[in-house]
């Protein structure tokens, strides 16, 4: 019999340590060591003594081709992040931060595939809460107007019993809300910790292949973004969906990290409304429902969002400052982006930004990290600083270099095609990639610019020019 006995590995560097301390010895990286269960080697073998009845290897084409008959998923959102419906079988770890949602859009999940709509008979499905109590979910449940009586739900954190129970159900899928709260009594370390979760969910993952039903894992993110316990975790699943959005914004993204049966560039939009999530089909009419036409400060971006090109307003208020120091505040942009655009604005497109406060927003709570954002976050601050507004029917797209030149971006055909489709009649893109585009959407102009300083010569000219306060 194997004997076991717990060690802490640092997550960092490997290395494996006796006791628990706060910092690695080895790699001297901070809170990195994580409690983990070895099996000593079974003595009696020597490592790598022959063996016979191991698996064989196969010619490529002789294999037989897995068919796998998705599960079609009548959530277009969902469906599209996962590849496009379910791959029996397959196991989805989903996080996010607390609150954000996941149970909400599983619960949906379940309801979507208890019905006869997931093609062929009605089946069962099981949400099996460890956090929560069946009350709780009944509640969340009347709330979003789901009451199909194939929806079991088992309050239940013992791995054994919940195991049990899916071998006399077989549903058609399985939820585990979430897998920290998992624990098994066969396993000697402490219920949430590292060990527990890793084998619970391997446990849980080969009975999802054993008998092909779908598993979606719930899994909780630490306060840095990641998901909690065992970085193994993510190596084991088939597919990591992360489900983001800022909490006091209704707006939710899910984004696929990893996919074994699709791509990780496709990303779903949701919106947080009062019976759940509703699927957001044309994010950019979304994220533009309530703006302000030709108000100072604001400036139209085409970013992409995988391999979707999204519209959003980018609002910049630039007012003098009452510090001995001007204030920068940035929201759905990274700082140092903000910062870096600043000074060229002020060195090569002259803008007086030394003695004002400069705060640029992303409307929607969406996060713009692109650099192809970069030139309507500098339209934006030049257009507050010279309180001009940019005309409401032009959308920007570039990033802007140190020297304040225009660069090229990538997929600016379907960026712009995106703008043309939203109604917008003018795109202003870096010269370099406007003179070699060779399909123009009708009815839109694509206008280039070699420089920042260009870009605001075309951009803020409009009419109702009224410089106030200078
Ligand atoms: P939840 O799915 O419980 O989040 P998670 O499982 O990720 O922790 O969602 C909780 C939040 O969503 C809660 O703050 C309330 C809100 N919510 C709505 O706004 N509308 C709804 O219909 C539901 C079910 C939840
Ligand atoms: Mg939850």
């Amino acid at each position: 019999m194997p004997k076991s006995k717990t060690r802490y590995v640092c997550q960092s560097c490997g290395s494996v340590q006796p006791k628990w301390m706060g910092k690695c010895p080895d790699c001297g990286e901070w809170n990195t060591l994580v409690e983990t269960v070895v099996q000593e080697p079974a003595a009696g073998r020597p490592v790598g003594a022959a063996l016979t009845g191991g698996a064989a290897p196969q010619p490529l084409p002789e294999i037989p081709a897995d068919g796998y008959e998705r599960i079609p998923v009548p959530i277009v959102e969902l469906s599209r992040v996962l590849g496009g419906g379910i791959v029996p079988g397959s196991v989805v770890l989903i996080s996010g931060d607390p609150g954000i949602g996941k149970s909400t859009l599983l619960l949906q999940l379940c309801d979507a595939l208890a019905g006869p709509a997931a093609g062929g008979q009605p089946g069962p499905v099981l949400y099996v809460s460890g956090e929560e109590s069946a009350a709780q979910i009944k509640l969340r449940a009347e709330r979003m107007g789901i009451r199909s009586p194939n929806i079991l739900v088992l309050a239940e954190t013992h791995l054994e019993s919940i195991a049990a129970q899916i071998e006399k159900l077989q549903p058609r899928l399985v939820v585990v809300d979430s897998v920290q709260s998992i624990y098994s009594d066969a396993i000697a370390s402490g219920a949430g910790s590292v060990t527990q979760v890793r084998d619970c969910a391997a446990y849980l993952l080969r009975m999802a292949k054993a008998q092909t039903f779908p598993l979606f894992l719930v899994g909780h993110v630490t306060k840095e973004g990641a998901i909690a316990g065992p970085r193994v975790l993510e190596h084991m699943v088939d597919t990591v969906l992360y489900l983001e959005g800022e909490r006091f914004h209704s707006f939710r993204l899910l984004r696929s990290a990893k996919n074994r049966f699709g791509s990780t560039n496709e990303v779903g939009v949701f919106e947080m409304a009062d019976k759940g999530l509703v699927e957001v089909r044309n994010p950019s009419e979304a994220f533009l429902a309530e703006r302000i036409p030709n108000a100072p400060g604001s400036a139209i971006a085409v970013t992409m969002e995988g391999t979707r090109p999204i519209l959003v307003e980018v609002q910049a208020l630039t007012n003098p400052t009452t510090f001995s120091q001007p204030r920068r505040t940035a929201n759905g942009v990274d700082f140092n982006r903000l910062l870096l655009i600043i000074a060229v604005l002020s060195k090569r497109a002259r803008a007086r930004l030394a003695d004002q406060d400069v705060f640029v927003n992303v409307v929607g709570g969406l996060q713009v990290d692109e650099p192809a954002a970069d030139l309507a976050i500098a339209v934006a601050i030049a257009s507050s600083a010279r309180n001009r507004a940019v005309a409401a029917d032009l959308a920007l797209v570039g990033e802007v270099g140190l020297s304040g030149e225009l660069r090229s971006v990538g997929q600016i055909p379907r960026r712009i095609n995106e703008a043309a489709k939203l109604g917008f009649t003018r795109v202003l893109i870096p010269q370099s990639v406007a003179r070699k585009l060779e399909h123009r959407p009708a009815g839109l102009e694509v206008v280039g610019a070699r420089s920042l300083r260009e870009a605001l010569e075309i951009t803020l000219v409009a009419g109702g020019a009224e410089e106030q306060g200078s």
